[in-house]
């Protein structure tokens, strides 16, 4: 079997590059969607280093596609703030809870729970509860506070974040526009605590407390994605 020459990063698997059919001739893709993709070229070398002379099976492409994606995904996660009046569509919306429920955490206890607010007057309201930063939320489309209760973790301050994250994360994925808007150690223009505030709007009281709320819309804002080139490697030690 020759060097795969070509070689689409569609999740399309009747498409004649992906790997899958590779061994079925490569045929000229009929699928529109390779004309607009920009493949890099980093990730041919990768392949022919590794596989040049040798014969391609589905299982050593996977894990290439995969993980080309997913840094991708990361380098194109930015923070949007700005969004149109579109609601998300439920299965996108599906697909960010099903992240932050799929979101690891200390001794696996997963001490958190997740608030779906779309009510325009409690996003209002969550939008004055900190003095500086929060004002996307009366803006967006959904928010998601997120709560654990600090009685059942002790690292309930981290596994909020990284519900949070993946959230910000699957958003991306999903082309919806998102923002992590921060609460704990927050205070509103009154000086009063904003964690404390967003507890009695939705009703909450302690021990659940509160890293911050995702802020969800589709975008109305673009913005660059990062650049692999540009990582400040310096701030790695090894
Ligand atoms: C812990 C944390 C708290 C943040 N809090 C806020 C916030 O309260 N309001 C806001 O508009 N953005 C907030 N952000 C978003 C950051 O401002 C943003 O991630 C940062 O400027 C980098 O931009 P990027 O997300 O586009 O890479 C927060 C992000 C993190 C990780």
């Amino acid at each position: 079997m020759g060097k795969i020459s070509k070689f689409c990063t569609c999740k399309d698997l009747s498409c004649p590059y992906h790997p899958t059919n590779h061994d079925k001739g490569c045929a000229p893709c009929v699928a529109d969607n390779l004309k607009d993709r920009e493949i890099p070229s980093c990730y041919f070398n990768l392949l022919d280093e590794n596989y040049a002379g040798g014969s391609y099976k589905f299982e050593d492409f996977a894990g290439l596609v995969q993980e080309r994606e997913l840094v991708d995904l990361m380098a194109k996660r930015r923070s949007i703030r700005k969004y149109t009046e579109e609601s998300i569509p439920e299965e996108k919306l599906k697909r960010i809870l099903q992240a932050a429920l799929l979101a690891p955490t200390s001794r696996g206890k997963r001490p958190w729970e997740f608030y779906v607010i779309q009510d325009r007057e409690i996003l209002e309201k969550l939008s004055k509860a900190k003095w500086h930063g929060a004002n996307l939320l009366a803006g967006c489309n959904t928010a998601i506070a997120v709560f654990a209760d600090s009685d059942l973790s002790d690292a309930w301050i981290e596994d909020s974040s990284i519900a949070l994250a993946y959230m910000d994360l699957m958003a991306a994925d999903q082309g919806v526009g998102s923002c992590w808007v921060q609460m704990r150690m927050r205070k509103d223009e009154a000086g009063a605590d904003a964690e404390q505030n967003v507890r009695d709007i939705l009703g909450v009281e302690l021990p659940w407390r509160m890293v911050g709320i995702m802020a969800l819309g589709m975008p109305a804002e673009e913005k660059e994605p990062y650049s692999l080139d540009e990582l400040l490697w310096e701030k790695v030690h090894r």
